[in-house]
């Protein structure tokens, strides 16, 4: 794919003059005639949705930002009196801007099991899975610290006992929790410096987006099927087939969006954060926003600090190493159904994990007696789930998915983009062998 050639044709003096200059009409036109897989399907447009996030965000916040306040005396103000009462739509803006953040995670968790059920993360592909991992973990980042600027009591004790783990690494530990605060304990500094990461992070993702859909242009998109695109004929132009699908999926989009926005806008928030911050008055339960869920569960899985941290990085690390640890050469599940059923079974460990997170963990410890010694038993049922739940996390990954590359024997897969249309009970759909090759 990567050698399609531009059909682009300046249709003016002027235009004429610019492509020999900086050639970027023909940019903007060789990726609306990219030769696309013709059997994508609408779990492929949530790439677009999440330009389309990532666009509102940006956009809804550096409107916040002209109205915000980053200091610890006004902060919570300007949130809650300021844009939520007296600038003019200033409770439309924060509730697009916060309620985005969730369906951001949402759009980015419905493509990242996308990528995974259609392999999609294998070669020629590794670099951009990669790029999309670095992606996944700077949102992260960046939620995170939005989520402190309002300066409630979740944001104050969220910022506190996040920053602190960084605490739990020997020699540099302490240094670095400092560094972070801007001083000894969380504050003024502290939130600065997060307004300041957080208003550039989401530049940086856009920038990464920009190389996420570079890499995705060398080897061309994968599909269901999970084979490669053999010629011409299995491929559509991007404009228009695939831009009118996007556009229809960002549309539906945008009405579940909605809902959110003027039906439930605080649904996803906590009532805790609706109190200004205290540094003295620590919260009864303090949970991370429901996308960190499960990140959080397997952090308070392990009883070590250390080893929890270590554990919540390893299970971003695992993402990074997948390409490498599958070994399988096919890609798509629809052909690998015993590994579909392990991956089925590791979205309901995600969501264990999830539902974990969101409970309190006041652990019932009882003395047993185990050979020669007593130990302390964690008899607290959330806490051997979250546990039972990050070790199949982990499994999944490090055992399964490299030993059923090894040992499983795949379904046949189709020499064809086609054989699956037509060999459909529903046979084919009127129009689809007929559509218009791709030009050049
Ligand atoms: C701001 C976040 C992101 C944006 C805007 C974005 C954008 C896109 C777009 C436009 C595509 C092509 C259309 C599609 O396949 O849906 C794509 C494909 C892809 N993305 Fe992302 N992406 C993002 C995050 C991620 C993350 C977090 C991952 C994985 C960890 C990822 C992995 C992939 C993969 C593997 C493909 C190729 C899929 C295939 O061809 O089967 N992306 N992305």
């Amino acid at each position: 794919m990567s050698d399609h050639p531009s059909t682009y044709q300046p249709g003016s003096a002027i235009e004429r003059w610019l492509d020999t200059r900086l050639p970027i009409v023909r940019f903007g036109a060789d990726l609306m005639t990219f030769p696309t897989p013709r059997n994508l399907n609408y779990w492929y447009t949530f790439g677009g949705i999440l330009a389309f996030c990532l666009g509102v965000q940006i956009v809804t916040g550096i409107v916040l930002a002209m109205h915000y306040d980053a200091s610890g005396a006004g902060a919570f103000l300007s949130v809650n009196r300021g844009i939520m009462r007296d600038v003019n739509y200033g409770w439309l803006i924060r509730g697009l801007h916060a309620n985005g953040a969730s369906m951001f995670f949402i759009a980015v968790y419905l493509h990242i099991l996308r990528g995974l059920y259609y392999g999609s993360y294998k070669a020629p592909r590794e670099v951009l899975w990669l790029l999309g991992c670095v992606i996944y973990v700077l949102m992260m980042a960046t939620a995170f610290m939005g989520y402190v600027l309002p300066w409630g009591q979740m944001s104050f004790w969220g910022a506190k006992v996040i920053t602190s783990l960084f605490g739990a690494f020997p020699v540099i530990g302490k240094p670095l929790t400092a560094l972070l605060w801007g001083g000894f304990a969380v504050d003024d500094p502290t939130l600065n410096r997060f307004f300041s990461l957080h208003y550039l992070l989401p530049f940086v993702i856009a920038a990464v987006v920009g190389l996420h859909i570079w890499a995705l242009h060398v080897p061309g998109n994968n599909n269901p099927v999970g084979i490669e695109v053999k010629s011409k004929a299995d491929t559509l132009p991007f404009h228009p087939y695939y831009t009118v699908k996007d556009l229809f999926a960002i549309s539906v989009f945008m009405i579940l969006f909605a809902v959110f926005v003027f039906f439930m806008p605080e649904a996803l928030g906590k009532v805790d954060n609706q109190v200004m911050a205290d540094p003295l008055k620590t919260p009864a339960h303090i949970v991370p926003e429901w996308y960190l869920l499960p990140f959080y569960a397997i952090l308070r899985a392990i009883p070590d600090k250390l080893l929890g941290v270590l554990g919540l990085a390893g299970a971003l690390g695992v993402l990074f190493a997948l390409p490498w640890l599958d070994f399988s050469k096919v890609k798509s599940m629809r052909y690998r159904p015993t590994y579909r059923t392990f991956f089925f079974v590791w979205i309901v460990a995600c969501a264990a994990l999830g539902w974990c997170g969101s409970q309190e963990p006041d652990g019932q410890i009882i003395k047993g007696f185990a050979g020669p010694i007593f130990i302390d038993y964690d008899i607290n049922s959330v806490t051997w789930l979250s546990r039972i739940a990050s070790l199949y996390y982990f499994a999944y990954f490090l055992v399964i998915t490299p030993l059923l590359g090894l040992i499983e024997t795949p379904l046949p897969v189709p020499d064809s983009l086609f054989t699956p249309v037509l060999s459909h009970p529903a046979g084919v759909p009127v129009g689809a062998a007929a559509a218009p090759e791709t030009k050049g």
